[in-house]
């Protein structure tokens, strides 16, 4: 995610730049740039760092001009750093854009264009977009750019500025957000309402494959085909706040919502073309490598803790390999047995968790190899272990972990199902089906999120009970200790998670008439199993809540309610079957009227011990 603003009017550009992207830092804020055109020249600045580094620099010496882009960056392709920063511009200086998104095919557009002669500047993937563009420009600025959409592939939103056609700005889009606000002799163009609502409340909402020739007393939009769109005005009548959270009345619920198209952004790279394997270029792991450690140790905490155990079962399943996981707040104390044989893999959402940072660097300094699985590109973690793989989840904002957790299973998914090929432990046509199903998924968590009312009965009706129990088995166990966390931190109901065949050594002595126990049964090797523990539940009179699969007829015969999910994989349904549980924990805490998005005791980033 980043943010992404455009400007053409008869007002100062770089104010109306500068403030936008204030109100866009929560997509993205480890660089941002602006560019100008000031009458002659098109004047670039950008600096790495949050907003203020940017207006540092520039200090009293604004660029001046009534044409400009701008862009807030959350790091993808290539570390945080002025060169990597937006906006970017082809070798002539000629044309400059800004993208928000991901061009999939840029490896071979780049090598293309070095070949031809281009001269690149940053690691970023954006950056092939104006050579491209170019590259192809033959004076009609409209058509270049349509010729640079046919090129590449992948999702974007994208702003181009020419000095050629110094009275207009050219935008597009594909699976990322755009709006287009209108003035009177002036037009602005942003990812998100929030950058506009204090200048407009007229917006033309952009759809994918629509390109828009905005001037400053026309906007022009037409469709991929090239035919005119008749777009009709959207009034916005949100407030400033409620915009910035997409409409959503918390950050929380928005990332919630967000979920399909993160689990998409992180897989959507990362599966070859004819859907036969999944290709980790990132890593260049072959079978030699992966024989040469005879144990993985997985190493988080809190809900990436969580998402490492699903980690544990999906790699010793698929790839056979034997898996540890630990807190990182334990491992380091606990004199693990590490050595060069040993891989570790640390889970951070952040990358900045102090204890998982710690055990990164002990593990290493004991000899083993090590790999990051985070959402913050050149964070210290992503910075400090061998090899990173990103999960494209985009900023999290709110405390509570959502789309990270939903996001890094998917990435334990691929990496296991990637060791497995190498190792030959899976058959390929199992790979081809599991594929098929992972791809199914984002649509899925679509689906899984459609109906949330429900949920909102539950949570009116549970909300103010003191205690809650969630129990499963297998990996409907690690989705339940989640469940049960995102419950606690933000509704402070007590609530605890065991595995269901556990409770009658202890926990059970608590069950008594009304209290809510949520009973996940997907997984069909111990469902029956689940069954039973579901009735030594509920002949203690608990209210039972299941969770199951669709095409379950028998679970809602033993329970008081139950909320279905798609069906899919057994391996693949802890990302679905988590999305009710988190839906759950936010409606129980607004039901209590607690402050979602800021629970009390509670920090983003846990840089301390
Ligand atoms: C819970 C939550 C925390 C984090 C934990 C690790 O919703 O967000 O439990 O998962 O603090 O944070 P990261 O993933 O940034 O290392």
């Amino acid at each position: 995610m980043c943010g992404i603003v455009g400007y053409v009017g008869n007002k100062e550009a770089a104010v109306f730049l500068l403030e936008g992207l204030s109100k866009l830092e929560y997509r993205g804020y480890d660089s941002a740039g602006i560019a100008v055109y000031d009458g002659s020249e098109i004047r670039v600045e950008k600096s790495v760092g949050r907003l203020a580094a940017l207006k540092d620099k520039i200090g009293s010496n604004m660029p001046k001009g009534s044409l400009g882009i701008g862009h807030t960056r959350w790091a993808t392709h290539g570390r945080p750093s002025d060169s990597n920063a937006h906006p970017h511009a082809d070798c002539s200086g000629d044309f400059v854009v800004v993208h928000n998104g991901i061009i999939e095919n840029y490896l071979n557009l780049k090598e293309e264009l070095i070949e031809k002669g281009h001269a690149f500047r940053s690691e970023t993937d954006t950056e092939v977009v104006a050579h491209l563009l170019e590259e192809v420009y033959h004076g009609d600025f409209e058509a270049a750019v349509r010729d640079v959409l046919r090129r590449i592939d992948g999702s974007y939103s994208l702003v181009f500025l020419s000095k050629k056609h110094p009275d207009r700005l050219i935008c597009t889009k594909q699976d990322n957000p755009l709006v287009i606000g209108l003035g009177e002799g002036e037009n602005f163009i942003a990812s998100d309402i929030p950058a506009i609502i204090q200048r407009t409340r007229r917006t033309f909402i952009m759809n994918d494959g629509e390109v828009a020739v905005v001037t400053k007393d026309s906007v022009t939009i037409t469709n991929r085909r090239g035919e005119p769109v008749q777009k009709k005005v959207f009034e916005v009548n949100w407030n400033a706040e409620a915009a910035e959270k997409g409409g959503y009345e918390h950050f929380m619920l928005k990332e919630i919502h967000e979920q399909p198209k993160a689990v998409r952004d992180t897989m959507s790279q990362r599966i070859a073309k004819d859907g036969s394997a999944i290709v980790i270029d990132e890593l260049k792991w072959d079978a030699a490598f992966l024989n040469s450690f005879n144990k993985i140790y997985i190493v988080a905490c809190g809900t990436a803790y969580h998402a490492g155990m699903v980690g544990k079962y999906y790699i010793e399943k698929l790839a056979r390999v034997l898996v540890e996981v630990d807190v990182a707040s334990e491992f380091r104390y606990r004199d693990p047995i590490v050595d060069e044989n040993t891989l570790l893999i640390v889970v951070s959402q952040s990358g900045e968790t102090s204890d998982t940072l710690a055990a990164l660097k002990e593990s290493k300094r004991l000899g083993a190899k090590t790999l990051a699985i985070t959402n913050v590109v050149g964070s210290s973690i992503a910075r400090e272990a061998d090899q990173v793989l990103y999960t494209w989840a985009g900023p999290e904002i709110a405390v509570a972990s959502t789309k990270a957790y939903t996001t890094q299973l998917i990435l334990f998914f691929m990496l296991a199902l990637y060791m497995a090929e190498i190792k030959k432990t899976v058959s390929p046509e199992r790979v081809k089906e599991l594929i098929k199903l992972l791809k199914q998924i984002p649509a899925q968590v679509s689906e899984t999120l459609s109906d949330v009312d429900p949920i909102k009965t539950f949570a009116r009706q549970y909300g103010f009970n003191e205690d809650v129990f969630y129990i499963g088995r297998s990996l409907d166990y690690d989705v339940a200790l989640e469940g049960s966390l995102k419950l606690k931190e933000v509704s402070y109901i007590h609530a605890e998670a065991y595995a269901a065949g556990e409770l009658k050594h202890g926990t059970l002595a608590l069950i008594v008439e009304g209290v809510p126990v949520i009973a996940l049964a997907t997984q069909k090797s111990v469902y029956e199993k689940t069954l039973s523990n579901i009735k030594e539940v509920k002949a203690r009179d608990a209210v039972v809540i299941g969770i199951a699969a669709e095409g379950d007829e028998e679970l809602e015969k033993y329970v008081d309610h139950v909320i279905k999910v798609p069906e899919t994989d057994e391996l693949l349904i802890p990302i679905l079957t988590v999305v009710p549980l988190q839906l759950l924990a936010y409606y129980a805490a607004i039901t209590r009227g607690c402050d979602v998005d800021k629970p009390r005791n509670l920090a983003k980033s846990v840089t301390v011990e």
